[in-house]
């Protein structure tokens, strides 16, 4: 029997700290786009996706929320899930980094790279980005802050593992010189080989012991493995890597890890080094599309900007949704969301082009054929064009995919769709109507429009899983399935005449812009960090909390008795607290480079009291203080204005 080929396509596994964003969900809409695509070719595919649960963002994020790190991911893992129905992501695995299977599994690769000397204990002194969960050296600090997010850094000094990142990189730089579809787009590999590789690779801190939630060293329980180590092996765990007839067979090495720009040091450096390093293949091809901005620059849900993936299903539907992510920005390269951008593509491709297209057709075939497809009898001029293109669009559509330029791929379609359109016009079958020896010439018109529509729905349907299916309620093929599928594109003419047509309502509706917009302005955009969300919140309510919500956070006046610099850094002080009657606390916090320790004695703060104790520089910090920090970085304690007793609370 011929084995079918096989492809197997990844996201990133995203950080379940918060809700996801539009910008998340275009990497996964692309690589649901492509997976489904090559599922339509008869390939054999695995998609996976999934989340990356471990390290200190992720525990600090739950701490803030007051709940159990596992319990605070479950919740936003459960609402991920949903949102990927919701998009109709089509994965045929979602791994979880907190799942049994794979913990065991990076476990067991951790101890590998220990037996075989690629890991060794030493000290590391360096600047920790918590957001990016990245370590960076002085050297590659902008203006001494994270040069991936712009965000302050902090310097840490703690024992830990490392791994041998020096003795696999001259292998690594060559492979990546003799295989140019390793790191795509191309533009993207000097920057990787002249930012990281020429310069020399520094060894890679790869355990933490300032905090605990992630996957244990197997030999030193008081380190937890790096978050990037725990999680690039998803890609392996999720596959049985390591079982007996694993999907690890069938599926490795990966063909495409799809990720975005801000990540590709990490899959195309210390990845492919972790695999040299088990003995395994590289992936084919790492691909790291550009951001989706807003116009007034990046989304981020640590900024607190973001579009919400799920108000705009919910207005516009999945499929326009989807069309106008994979559309509208060429992929590879960054581009703009905007309420404006969105309603043009649904007003103007899918509405004006295909919409009508569809609308227009099954009309006059109810119309003038009474609902049944006519027999094409009298072929004309543009007929061969028509037809042409649409046997040559597969293949070319092909190919566009084959270089992952989902974009470039949708236009091809759109040609033929325009064509169609264009066809109608220059036949004119209102006319041909009303002359009854032009009924054979009428015949066939309608028939090679209903049958571009079958290959246009035959073809969108990997980008616009609902679409095919509204049409074929339209065109009733009945029991032809086969009709369905990509390999039916291969010749014109398949379509039964007598097949039913009944025309259903406008499948994409024009929208108005000046009421979009109106909606949009307080829809759109969740401002503010939003608290972790409830999986049953009304999508419209985000970014507001009910009083009971605001009641579960302990606030209390905290008076300060005494503050000391936490040593091995700049920017943390340990400061000891009175809450009166409740007793003293100890908190670390980050206010070394605003006060010093002696002007804070004595001041009267506000304190959340309520929160989960988490270990910062091995100091158990119970609770927080509460500050304001404006635009240019400037902090500022919140104080009482006159004095009151110490642990009395704020409401
Ligand atoms: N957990 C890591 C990935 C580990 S993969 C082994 C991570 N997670 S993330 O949730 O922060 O981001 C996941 C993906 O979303 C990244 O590919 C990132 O580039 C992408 N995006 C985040 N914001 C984005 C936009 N505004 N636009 C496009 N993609 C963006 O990183």
């Amino acid at each position: 029997m011929c084995k079918r080929r096989t492809f197997y396509i990844t996201t990133p596994i995203y950080y379940p700290s918060n809700k996801l964003h539009i910008g998340n969900s275009y990497t996964t809409v692309a690589a649901d786009a492509i997976a489904r695509f090559k599922r339509a070719l008869g390939y054999d595919v695995w998609f996976l996706t999934g989340t990356d649960e471990h390290g200190q963002k992720i525990q600090r994020q739950a701490a803030l929320a007051g709940k159990p790190a596992q319990e605070f991911v479950d919740e936003i893992v459960c609402w991920i899930k949903d949102l990927w129905r919701v998009l109709d992501i089509d994965h045929d695995d979602f791994i979880r980094t907190t799942e049994p299977r794979h913990k065991q599994k990076v476990a067991k690769i951790f101890n590998r790279f220990y037996e075989q000397g690629d890991i060794y204990k030493g000290q590391y002194r360096g600047w920790y980005c918590t957001p990016c969960e990245s370590y960076w050296q002085e050297r590659e600090l902008q203006d001494g802050t994270c040069p991936d997010c712009g965000r302050p850094v902090e310097l840490v000094t703690e024992e830990c593992y490392f791994f041998r990142m020096s003795r696999y990189a001259p292998r690594l730089l060559k492979y990546i010189e003799t295989h140019p579809e390793f790191i795509q787009p191309a533009s993207r590999k000097n920057e990787m080989v002249n930012n990281f590789l020429r310069p020399g690779l520094e060894d890679l801190s790869v355990s933490r012991t300032s905090f605990d939630w992630g996957i244990p060293v197997p030999f030193d329980q008081k380190h937890v493995i790096y978050v990037w180590l725990d999680a690039l092996s998803n890609y392996l765990t999720a596959l049985n890597y390591g079982e007996a007839d694993s999907l690890m067979d069938r599926f490795w090495p990966a063909d495409v890890h799809l990720i975005g720009k801000d990540i590709l040091r990490f899959h195309t450096i210390y990845w492919p080094i972790f695999l040299m390093a088990l003995d395994l293949p590289l992936p084919r091809t790492v691909f790291g599309h550009g951001w989706l901005l807003l116009e007034e620059g990046k989304m981020s849900k640590s900024k607190g900007n973001v579009v919400d993936p799920l108000v705009l299903v919910d207005r516009y539907g999945s499929d326009a949704v989807r069309y106008f992510l994979l559309r509208e920005i060429p992929f590879g390269a960054d581009g703009t969301f905007s309420i404006e951008a969105l309603v043009s593509r649904i007003n103007t491709d899918l509405a004006n082009d295909l919409g009508n297209l569809v609308s227009r057709t099954l009309t006059m075939a109810e119309r003038y054929f009474k609902g049944l497809l006519p027999a094409p009898v009298q072929a004309g001029p543009g007929d061969d064009q028509l037809i042409q293109l649409a046997l040559e669009t597969p293949r070319l559509m092909e190919e566009a995919m084959e270089r992952l330029q989902i974009s470039d791929a949708l236009a091809i379609l759109w040609k033929l769709v325009n064509r169609s359109n264009k066809y109608i016009d220059e036949n004119s079958p209102w006319e041909l109507a009303r002359h009854p020896e032009q009924q054979g010439r009428l015949q066939t018109v309608i028939y090679n429009l209903v049958e571009s529509i079958r290959f246009t729905a035959v073809m969108v349907g990997p980008f616009m899983p609902r679409t095919p299916g509204r049409i074929w309620e339209q065109i009733k093929m009945g029991h032809q399935k086969e009709l369905h599928s990509w390999d039916s594109l291969q010749s014109w003419g398949q379509l039964k005449p007598g097949t039913k047509i009944v025309r259903g309502e406008d499948l994409f509706p024009r929208r108005n812009l000046p009421e979009e917009l109106a909606w949009s302005r307080p829809e759109v955009t969740v401002t503010g960090k939003a608290a972790a969300p409830s999986p049953k919140a009304d999508t419209r309510q985000q970014g507001l909390i009910t009083l009971e919500q605001l009641r579960q956070v302990d606030l209390r006046v905290a008076r300060i008795i005494d503050a000391v610099r936490v040593p091995g850094t700049d920017k943390l002080l340990e400061v000891k607290v009175d809450l009166g009657e409740n007793g003293q606390r100890r908190v670390v916090a980050g206010l070394a480079r605003h006060y010093r320790p002696e002007q804070l004695t004595g001041l009267q703060v506000l304190f959340v009291a309520n929160l989960q104790p988490v270990k910062l520089r091995g100091i158990l910090s119970e609770g927080m203080l509460l500050a304001a920090v404006d635009d240019g970085g400037r902090l500022a304690l919140t104080t009482v204005d006159q004095p009151v007793t110490p642990g009395c609370k704020i409401s």
